[in-house]
């Protein structure tokens, strides 16, 4: 089966956050299960294009007609490990930029590269079972196809599938944006087509995904039942509702070659689920040693909780901060890593790094580290995801393989994969962690003092744990083998 994957990101050589180590995973492991899948994606400035093999400029000089130009193009071609990629590189300067998102002309710039995609695709003319589409960067291109170059028939795409990785991003723009790529903007604009529900005048690039996609797959089974929701749909009730039948959740998987303490080569003491459980512990309480040490923290022997993703207000923080307060008063230990994307966040945790500077127990860094992030995980007990909502999450997937215990919002994946240890509720078997249900402080302290005491009061039950959840499986192999029987249902 062909497979052609678009998308904004594809970790490790353009990562912002999990969509792009989605990408890669999914890809990499349906290679695995015998299928051809290539992905195309922007040539940023800062790729690491390193990581690549065979990298090479494939077709010059390749021509997009934009607001009333033809531009010039390149294509390069290159491998990671097993994946074949395409790069596409305007001259326009629309990619050459340090960041991948984060632009006023975001939607411009990604509206240009859905255009490339397929006029690359048409230009190579091979049939193409599942075009793959990821978040509302690339959902234009579900457009596209069916309105424009299904039509014209020199592309023959069989299914388009759209990931949903998060439904609160949908790419506004105006029928005029359109129109620059020699489209027709206004025939769009109307309420069964791309018109957004809440500005008449507006396309809403998402919503036309959810109407011309095949299918549609938000990254977890309860994310899919969220978004069927009001509050949880963001603007796009009528549509997500209308177009039920399409929409299928599937979890996300994680890549447990680059994530695996028996392996990593970021942390020191090495450990793996089948030693005995002392070896396990030892292990981790000397990758906590080590990673004290790196951090200046107090080398103690204390519960540490580790909170690692972007810092913005889908991932909850006011509770992060909260937390971070908390374990002082628990006498546990508490590392953040996270990227700031907004000034008012950022302010705020700017303050609280300040007001705690010289604890010995609290460390806060503001930035996406990969070493760091190894480091935490090997060395943790606890990883805290107090998320408003969450698609997926993969921190909580990454901890299990790590040994540690989740501490986390009941929402999206994380209701998926997450089961309290209290629960009388839920089977023994399945408890692996800690979880509320409320978006408030006080739920979030009730779950937390549970973790730490679990730690304190209960140390041998709490070991267990650790080296039980080791040993859960949340490998893409699984999920890749979904997607798959999801791709030949569509292709029956
Ligand atoms: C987004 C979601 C996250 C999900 C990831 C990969 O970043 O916020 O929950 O795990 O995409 O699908």
């Amino acid at each position: 089966m062909k497979i052609v994957n678009i998308a904004a990101e594809l970790a490790p050589i353009a990562k912002v956050g999990g969509l792009g180590d989605v990408v890669g995973g999914l890809s990499s492991a349906l290679i695995k299960e015998g299928q051809d899948v290539e992905v195309i994606l922007p040539k940023y400035l800062n790729l690491n294009t390193k990581l690549l093999k065979d990298f090479k400029v494939y077709k010059r000089n390749f021509k997009i007609f934009e607001k009333r130009r033809w531009h010039s193009n390149t294509r390069y071609s290159a491998r990671l490990i097993s994946v074949k990629i395409y790069l596409i590189e305007d001259k326009k300067n629309y990619f050459a930029k340090p960041k991948i998102y984060g632009y006023k002309s975001d939607v411009n710039r990604f509206l240009y590269f859905c255009k490339a995609a397929l006029e690359f695709l048409k230009s190579e003319g091979e049939l193409i079972d599942i075009l793959h589409l990821h978040d509302w960067h690339t959902a234009a291109i579900a457009t596209f196809y069916k309105k424009i170059y299904s039509l014209e028939k020199k592309l023959k795409v069989k299914k388009i599938v759209l990931s949903i990785h998060n439904l609160k991003y949908q790419g506004h723009c105006k029928p005029k944006d359109i129109d620059n790529l020699g489209f027709d903007g206004r025939s769009l604009l109307k309420d069964d087509l791309l018109k957004d529900p809440f500005r008449p005048r507006t396309l809403n690039l998402l919503k036309g995904g959810f109407i011309f996609a095949d299918k549609i797959i938000p990254v977890s089974e309860n994310y899919a039942k969220e978004i069927l929701s009001k509050e949880n749909s963001y603007g796009l009730f009528k549509i997500v509702n209308k177009t039920k039948k399409k929409i299928k959740g599937i979890i996300n998987g994680i890549d447990t070659i680059y994530w695996s303490a028996k392996t990593d080569k970021f942390i020191k003491y090495k450990y793996f689920e089948e030693q005995p459980l002392k070896k396990i512990i030892d292990a981790k309480k000397n990758n906590k040693k080590v990673l004290q040490k790196y951090l200046n923290l107090e080398e103690a022997d204390k519960p540490l909780v580790c909170c690692i993703g972007r810092l913005v207000e889908q991932k909850g923080p006011d509770l992060i901060k909260h937390a971070i307060l908390r374990s002082i008063k628990l006498n546990a230990q508490f590392v953040l890593l996270g990227a700031i994307f907004n000034k008012k966040i950022g302010r705020s945790f700017y303050n609280l790094q300040k007001a705690l500077k010289g604890n010995k127990n609290i460390a806060i860094r503001f930035e996406h580290n990969e070493k760091l992030a190894h480091m935490l995980f090997a060395a943790t007990d606890f990883v805290l995801v107090p998320s408003l909502f969450e698609p997926c999450g993969l921190t909580q997937m990454i901890g299990f393989r790590y040994g540690s215990i989740p501490i986390v919002r009941k929402t999206g994946g994380l209701a998926d994969t997450v089961f309290d240890l209290d629960d009388k509720k839920i089977l023994a078997n399945k408890k692996n962690g800690f979880t509320f249900e409320k978006f408030s402080t006080s739920a979030l302290d009730s779950a937390f003092t549970r973790a730490i005491n679990f730690w304190y009061k209960n140390p041998n039950k709490c070991r267990s744990v650790m080296k039980k959840n080791m040993s859960l499986n949340f490998s893409w192999k699984k999920s890749a083998n979904k997607y798959l029987k999801t791709y030949k249902n569509l292709l029956k």
